[in-house]
């Protein structure tokens, strides 16, 4: 059985049509504040003809009224799995099967880990228990409970189970967190009821963690992972500073990729116009010193990853803001030099990471540079890019690298930032196995410059 409906498919449900004419839909209300968009559900199904029953679990009832899907599905609610009446007029398993579909909308992380455990403690997971029908689930929850390795554990089980599954989608949440976990819009939820009637839809993986793609391996569960990213900022006076054009793209995505891969990740992140990646702890910082004060408050960690565009210079700050002469001449600024971060790590005698990884962003000699600094920084491995003007990797979302360590020099082919993230993390999540495996480590490519 497969099980995946795509989410974005909501173009055939934009318009009004009686596409759902004849269809009964069995509809399971959770307990989240997502319960409110379960309302509209039911209108936009009624619209496309589609009949309606709801179900409510105790906790939904905190969220919204037994009386307002009474008056939207025109049939009354059940909730009560040992309501001596409803199970005379209709028993648990004849209404799990006078339907053609059972949605859940919204799934809570409670709801999820009782359905995949097979629990049938309510009225709904008996329902889910009893049905021979097909079951479509609408996760809801915040963003760190869908990360959670349990609740990835429980959808996992859920989709090898044939459930189908629609987002959840990432934005922002009603607790003010940013990320996947809110429920997919209602018709969206609609387009993928369309989609699961059909039948033989055959997309292997729920809508999930990451997008619609497969949950990578946990390569790096257990492990502590420090990562800082974005450019800083070195103030001259009151209102100005020294600042590069670092986006932190790429250590937010690598941040993102060492999270998803089941890393404890910490980002120290200079300022950028990014979100916060999820599943991520990340510590604000301004300046050079700052950050180097926060990777090391940080430490202990296993890989240490410097993708930040770190000042080399800071400016004596002037107190107040600095004024034009009457006699027009320029002020002048005294630039000192700024600890170098990556390098101090690198050097550390006692609580060295593992493995420490600096990025040498470069207009000319590219791979010269690199390797020069790979030794004069004490890095294992050192992440070249081109950054010329011409490049668009400053700020943009496509990167192209070449890995240089001791042992050669690995050149990856240009793509998106995410996917040089992911391929990293991969990278030095084996080089962190072997390392720890005491097995020595094979040339990782010949040199291909
Ligand atoms: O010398 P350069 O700035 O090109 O070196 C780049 C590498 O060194 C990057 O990994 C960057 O994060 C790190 N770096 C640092 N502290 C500095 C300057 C650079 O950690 N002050």
């Amino acid at each position: 059985m497969t099980n995946s409906v795509p989410p974005s498919s909501s173009g055939s449900s934009s318009t009004t049509g009686r596409s759902l004419a004849g269809k009964r839909i069995l509809l399971i209300v959770g307990g989240g504040i997502a319960a409110y968009k379960a309302l509209d559900l039911v209108r936009r199904l009624r619209e496309r003809g589609a009949r309606v029953r709801v179900v409510m679990t105790a906790a939904a009832r905190q969220f919204v009224t037994e009386l307002s899907f009474v008056s939207l599905s025109g049939e009354r609610v059940f909730d009560d799995l040992f309501s001596p009446t409803d199970e005379g007029a209709m028993g648990h398993i004849e209404l799990s099967r006078d339907a053609d579909l059972l949605v859940v909308a919204p799934a809570t992380a409670h709801l999820l880990a009782r359905m995949a455990r097979g629990f049938a403690d309510d009225l709904a997971t008996t329902l889910l228990l009893a049905t021979d029908k097909r079951v479509l689930v609408a996760p809801a929850m915040n963003v760190r409970m869908w990360l959670h390795p349990a609740t990835q554990r429980n959808v996992a089980a859920l989709h090898a189970d044939g459930v189908y599954f629609v987002g959840p989608a990432a934005g922002d949440m009603a607790c003010g967190e940013f990320g996947p976990g809110r429920m997919s819009e209602p018709l969206d939820i609609v387009a993928a009821i369309e989609t699961a009637l059909q039948g033989d839809t055959r997309l292997p993986l729920p809508a999930g963690l990451h997008g619609r793609t497969p949950a990578p391996a946990r390569s790096l569960a257990g492990r502590h992972v420090i990562v800082t990213s974005g450019p800083t900022h070195e103030s001259i006076d009151p209102v100005r500073y020294l600042a590069n054009r670092s986006s932190g793209k790429q250590g937010h995505a690598i941040a993102a990729a060492a999270a998803a891969a089941g890393a404890r990740v910490t980002l120290i992140a200079g300022p950028v116009a990014l979100a916060d990646p999820p599943g991520v702890e990340v510590r604000h910082v301004e300046t050079a010193r700052d950050m180097l004060e926060a990777c090391e408050a940080a430490l202990p960690a296993d890989i240490f990853v410097s993708a930040a565009a770190v000042a080399d210079w800071r400016v004596d700050v002037s107190a107040s803001k600095v004024k034009k002469q009457p006699s027009g001449a320029p002020p002048t600024l005294v630039l000192r030099e700024n600890p170098d971060i990556v390098a101090r790590i690198g050097a550390r005698k006692e609580g060295r990471p593992t493995l420490v990884v600096g990025f040498a962003a470069e207009t000319n000699d590219l791979i010269a540079n690199a390797r020069a600094k790979l030794e004069r920084k004490r890095c294992d491995l050192m992440v070249a890019n081109d950054v010329s003007v011409d490049s668009g990797v400053l700020g943009g979302e496509a990167n192209e690298v070449h890995l240089v360590s001791a042992r050669g020099v690995e050149t990856w082919p240009r793509q998106d930032k995410s996917k040089v993230a992911a391929m990293l993390i991969e990278r030095l999540a084996e080089q962190l196995r072997r390392r720890q495996g005491a097995a020595g480590e094979p040339p990782i490519a010949e040199e291909r410059q």
